[in-house]
């Protein structure tokens, strides 16, 4: 059945991050969490998503707009709790028009909520003929979390938070994970008589389910997969479920036949893309839409966003972004790959070696400690150690073009906008300000002065 509306909470300052940015604008492998959650729960089109702010509100609902430009956003008012943030979001979707059928509910703090989770819920909801489900959890460690009270048959009976549990509620293992199926009339019912006599002085949504049973059928959906449902309080929880989900990420690659030799050290972000025999050496960080193919050996201590390296290429203790590796390439140890690199097959970026904007020809090699930026370099040319392309004049970019077959000698400055012909050869330390002609040799002079018998001051 189709989600008349969707509610995703987002108006807590999540304290325990201590942090002077929102909880939910917090990252897990890449993502922030409510761009995960809106993701999640956008996939089964509600006919309105909306996303509940108050904690920097403007930097909240921009980031939400961010992720989806149709968000419907509510500001909760200054009285705090989960159940006043739907109080304040029924009010509102309720005046935009009649709600009818079921409504979503989701906190935003856990990153790892996923579509399959939720449509189960749902089907769960509707198959069950309830008015009320919620989404629960059997977690080894339930500390922090609400606990599911049931009663002797079975049967859902209210929702205690931890701060307000006794002895035997604290016992109970299967908590609440914060997301809930209403039908909607039931919930705009339940949701009127919320108060805040509790331990934390604020309005529970926990309670709504309570009241629920007065007017409707109330029951609870276990989650098959708990670490889908964690929630994040804390940057120890977020480091380790950050952890739990790279460790499935690094084995579903595995099983694809990557090898990974250390998956603790190897981060690959979700919509990385990797062939079958690449290799993953130890440090890796492979992020955004990286894509390695096949033979590739990327690490160790490397980090790949958004680069796209070819079929046997060799990126060793470097960083390339979103730049395209050719096959078989080498690069490294400690190359720097800034934006918008075109490098062909065989090509050769070695140590020291930064680019930028700059497109490499088959078989060109860049050996040593060198800069390369705003650049285009036929095939097979060679750049001595230590050659720089200055591009910039301090207030325009300028492009340098050298040719195929072309020795650059080791130590050299070209001045752009400079263009350099094919088959060109140019001596060690020349400056090149000017365009130089195919199959030509090249060299400035710096006269070499000698002063014999000089001493310096002090041994005077
Ligand atoms: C809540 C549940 C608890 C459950 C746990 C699961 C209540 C009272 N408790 O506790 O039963 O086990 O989640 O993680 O609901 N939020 C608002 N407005 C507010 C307060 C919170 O929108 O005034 C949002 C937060 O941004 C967050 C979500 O609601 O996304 C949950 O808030 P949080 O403070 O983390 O609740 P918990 O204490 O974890
Ligand atoms: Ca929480």
């Amino acid at each position: 059945m189709a989600l008349s509306a969707a509610i995703i909470l987002a108006a807590g300052e999540g304290t325990r991050m201590r942090s002077s940015k929102p909880k939910v604008l917090h990252s897990l492998a890449g993502k922030t969490f409510l761009e995960r959650v809106m993701a999640s729960v956008g996939a089964l089109d509600p006919a309105t998503l909306a996303v509940v702010v108050h904690y920097q509100a403007d930097r909240v609902s921009e980031a939400a707009r961010g992720y989806d430009e149709h968000v419907t956003i509510v500001n909760q008012d200054d009285i705090p709790g989960t159940g006043r943030a739907v109080q304040c979001a029924m009010r509102q979707l309720g005046e935009a028009g009649k709600l009818e059928g079921p409504v979503l509910i989701a906190a935003s703090d856990m990153p790892l909520l996923d579509t399959v989770t939720l449509q189960a819920l749902i089907d769960f909801h509707t198959q069950s003929g309830n008015d009320a489900t919620v989404l629960t959890a059997n977690l080894a460690d339930p500390t922090g979390y609400g606990r599911i009270i049931r009663d002797s048959d079975g049967g859902v009976l209210r929702i205690v938070e931890q701060k307000d549990a006794n002895s035997s509620e604290l016992a109970v293992h299967e908590v609440n994970t914060s997301v809930y199926v209403f039908d909607a009339a039931v919930l705009a019912s339940a949701i009127q008589g919320l108060d805040s006599k509790n331990a934390q002085g604020e309005f529970y949504l926990t309670d709504a389910l309570e009241t629920a049973r007065a007017t409707g059928k109330v029951g609870a959906f276990t989650a098959p997969d708990a670490l889908s449902v964690e929630g994040v309080n804390d940057r120890v929880q977020l480091s380790n479920l950050a952890r739990a989900h790279n460790r499935r990420i690094c084995e579903h690659w595995m099983r694809e036949g990557v090898t990974i030799l250390d998956p603790s050290t190897t981060w690959i972000e979700d919509d990385v893309e990797l062939a079958e025999d690449v290799t993953l050496l130890p440090g890796c960080f492979l992020q955004g839409h990286s894509v390695v193919a096949s033979d590739a050996v990327v690490g160790p201590y490397t980090t790949l966003i958004d680069a796209k390296v070819d079929a046997g290429a060799t990126v060793e203790r470097s960083r390339v972004q979103e730049s395209h590796i050719g096959a078989n390439a080498n690069i490294g140890p400690w190359t720097y790959m800034r934006q918008g690199n075109e490098l062909g097959e065989g090509t050769k970026a070695g140590a020291f070696v930064e680019m930028k904007k700059a497109h490499i020809g088959n078989g060109t090699k860049v050996p040593h400690l060198s800069y390369v930026g705003d650049a285009e370099l036929g095939e097979h040319s060679n750049v001595g150690g230590g050659t720089i392309t200055a591009n910039y004049d301090g207030v325009h970019k300028n492009r340098t073009r050298i040719g195929s077959n072309v020795h650059v000698g080791a130590g050299n400055l070209f001045v752009a906008p400079v263009e350099v012909g094919d088959g060109v050869t140019t001596g060690a330390g020349s400056v090149i300000r000017h365009a130089v002609p195919d199959d030509s040799m090249v060299y400035s002079e710096n006269t070499q002065h000698v002063v014999e018998g000089w001493k310096p001051e002090w041994e005077r």
